[in-house]
């Protein structure tokens, strides 16, 4: 009787996993661990570079999605050629392992080149159907849906109407239920679609830091991966579908999509920048190698990749996927440490290598970040109110918990303690620098990871981590209800009884001991 019970409830639970994943997205809450991300086609990808890519995501949080740099792929040009289907012969299970590897490597954005058939859509040049590609967006979504991971995607379609040259191809297409096959293969939760823009709009709050109108603004990075809990936006490079015929598609009007050259320029001036910054989603398809992708990237352009390749050489456009998905952190940066610690070094001074140095070079007019010792003396970073793009070294050296501490920091009347957020920002900070002639310079900016190691965090020395808490009450009861009420009921039933049956009980204060000595060993943080 006992079995069959436990049985029951193993099977309703998995049965809330399913049913819960059918109505609303969640975001799970999770701690760090060590983490490796396994990609066996692809190059591996370091425990380092998820650090830096997480740190980068969490300080754009309050940034709106359309100013933020993402690295993206041609699919056709770089993978789903003539050569593929000819190599491939109909067996699609390498190609998209291939696009699972390039999604975990941190690219984000898709163009993908569609013709109708059936009633589905099919990659042009391959038997790969779009189905397919949304079924593996799906699970690489789902297995990344929580704080740690989350991180948007941009998919373009390139909808062709004419290649098989059918003049009734156009009438066909508009039938074609694109909600459909989304909702079916893909799920309409994580998709932040044109209605959401809209209610985003009407709402009309402050969450537009670049001060334009809430009639043509986005909403922020956070606001749409943690409290919206959506994932991927969706965009047509053509012209085929309207708002009746697709809604969950952006149409082209939206994006500045160019494709060879930019026509935007690359501004200095804060003028210009603020202007370009006016222009939203910059997106540049091009060729790009590991030298230049960081110039066009700084230049706030995200770049789609287009350099020719195949399926059997495409594993080498991952160094230039890499270079320019990191555009703050220097190579090998931000150093792993295993603890937070204070400690004391041979020569009797305290160390503590969890603040952040940016490193300004005059003669090729570059800045990097590195991890540095806290307890250095040093100039720091000052932003002016909520100007995006205006700044101030403050040129008195001090340690970091000096320079922004509870009685406020060195930064003057109006400036706050800051940190360039994205790379437009961080050129305007260089081009400062340059105009004010600044030598090579180290300052601190506001990143740490004082509170907990290898979780660098903005808002000053007393900043919290967002991932020590396993998973949240909030969160857990969004994840569960509605569906969970009756098996938890019964888990719930089930466990009490075991506690009557087994001398667990016996055993709980150990076991609290235990957790309270990991959760008191996580906080130890590092006193000033
Ligand atoms: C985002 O903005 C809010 C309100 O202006 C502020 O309280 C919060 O600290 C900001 N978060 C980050 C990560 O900058
Ligand atoms: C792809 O192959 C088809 C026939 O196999 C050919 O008609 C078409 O021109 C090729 N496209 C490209 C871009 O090479
Ligand atoms: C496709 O190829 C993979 C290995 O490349 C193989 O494991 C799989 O069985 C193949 N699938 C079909 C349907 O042939
Ligand atoms: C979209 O498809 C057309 C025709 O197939 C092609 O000429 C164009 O370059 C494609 N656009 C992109 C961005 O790949
Ligand atoms: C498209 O499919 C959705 C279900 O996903 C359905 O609600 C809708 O009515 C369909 N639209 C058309 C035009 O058939
Ligand atoms: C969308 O396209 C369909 C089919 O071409 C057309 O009937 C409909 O009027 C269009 N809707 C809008 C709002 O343009
Ligand atoms: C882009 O510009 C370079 C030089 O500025 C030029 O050589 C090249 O032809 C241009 N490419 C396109 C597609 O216009
Ligand atoms: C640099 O100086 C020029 C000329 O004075 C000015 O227009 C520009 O805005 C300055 N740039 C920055 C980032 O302050
Ligand atoms: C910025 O835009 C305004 C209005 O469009 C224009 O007058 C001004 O010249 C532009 N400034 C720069 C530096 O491009
Ligand atoms: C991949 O191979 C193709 C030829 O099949 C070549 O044109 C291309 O340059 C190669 N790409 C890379 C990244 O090596
Ligand atoms: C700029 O110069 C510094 C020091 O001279 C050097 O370490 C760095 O690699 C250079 N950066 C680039 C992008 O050339
Ligand atoms: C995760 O939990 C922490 C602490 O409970 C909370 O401050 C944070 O907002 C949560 N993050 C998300 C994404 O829900």
């Amino acid at each position: 009787m006992w079995i069959l019970l436990y049985l029951f409830v193993i099977w309703s639970s998995l049965r809330t996993f399913v049913t819960a994943s059918d109505s609303t997205a969640t975001i799970e809450n999770v701690t760090v661990t060590s983490e490796t991300v396994s990609t066996s086609l692809w190059s591996t990808m370091f425990p380092q570079m998820t650090v830096a890519f997480r740190s980068q995501r969490d300080i754009m949080g309050n940034l709106t999605v359309d100013q933020l740099p993402y690295v993206g792929v041609n699919l056709r040009r770089v993978l789903l050629n003539n050569e593929t289907s000819m190599v491939n012969d109909g067996n699609n299970t390498k190609i998209l392992t291939l696009i699972k590897s390039m999604l975990a490597s941190e690219a984000n954005v898709f163009v993908l080149d569609l013709k109708q058939h059936n009633n589905d859509l099919m990659v042009v040049d391959s038997t790969l159907l779009f189905s397919d590609v949304l079924s593996t967006l799906q699970s690489f979504i789902v297995s990344t849906q929580n704080n740690l991971y989350a991180d948007m995607i941009v998919l373009f379609l390139n909808i062709s109407t004419t290649e098989q040259g059918y003049t009734a191809d156009d009438y066909q297409i508009q039938t074609l239920n694109t909600t459909f096959l989304l909702d079916k293969n893909l799920g309409s939760m994580y998709i932040y679609r044109p209605t959401d823009l809209q209610n985003d709009r009407a709402k009309n709050n402050a969450w537009n830091v670049y001060g334009k109108s809430s009639t043509d603004g986005w909403p922020t990075l956070g606001s749409v991966l943690f409290e919206q809990k959506k994932r991927l936006i969706i965009g047509e490079l053509t012209h085929v579908f309207n708002e009746t015929t697709a809604p969950y598609i952006f149409s082209h009007d939206v994006f500045h999509y160019e494709q060879g050259n930019s026509t935007l320029g690359c501004p200095s001036t804060v003028d210009g920048l603020t202007n370009l910054s006016s222009v939203q989603w910059r997106f540049l398809d091009s060729q790009f190698t590991a030298g230049d992708i960081k110039e066009y990237i700084s230049c706030g352009l995200s770049p789609i990749i287009s350099n020719p390749s195949n399926i059997n050489n495409v594993t080498q456009l991952s160094g230039i996927i890499h270079e320019g998905s990191i555009w703050s952190w220097d190579n090998n940066q931000p150093s792993i440490t295993q603890s937070t610690s204070k400690s004391m070094n041979s020569a009797g001074t305290l160390e503590a290598y969890n603040c952040v140095l940016l490193h300004y070079f005059a003669n090729n007019g570059t800045a990097t970040w590195r991890v540095d010792n806290c307890y250095n003396s040093d100039v720091g970073l000052c932003r002016y109110e909520n100007s995006a793009f205006k700044w101030l070294v403050r040129t008195n050296k001090a340690s970091y918990f000096d320079f922004d501490s509870y009685k406020g920091s060195k930064c003057p009347d109006q400036y706050s303690f800051n940190i360039p957020r994205t790379p437009l920002e961080q050129r305007s900070l260089i081009s400062y620098l340059q105009n004010e002639s600044f030598p090579d310079t180290e300052m601190w900016i506001d990143l740490n990871s004082i509170s907990v190691s290898n979780c660098w965090v903005s808002g000053g020395p007393y900043a919290s981590c967002p991932y020590q808490k396993v998973i949240s009450t909030r969160n857990f009861v969004t994840m569960m209800v509605p569906a969970s009420v009756c098996s938890f009921a019964l888990l719930f039933i089930v466990v009490y009884l075991s506690v009557l049956r087994v001398p667990i009980y016996d055993n709980r204060k150990n076991w609290r001991r235990v957790i309270n000595k990991i959760s008191k060993s996580e906080l130890e943080g590092v006193p000033s």
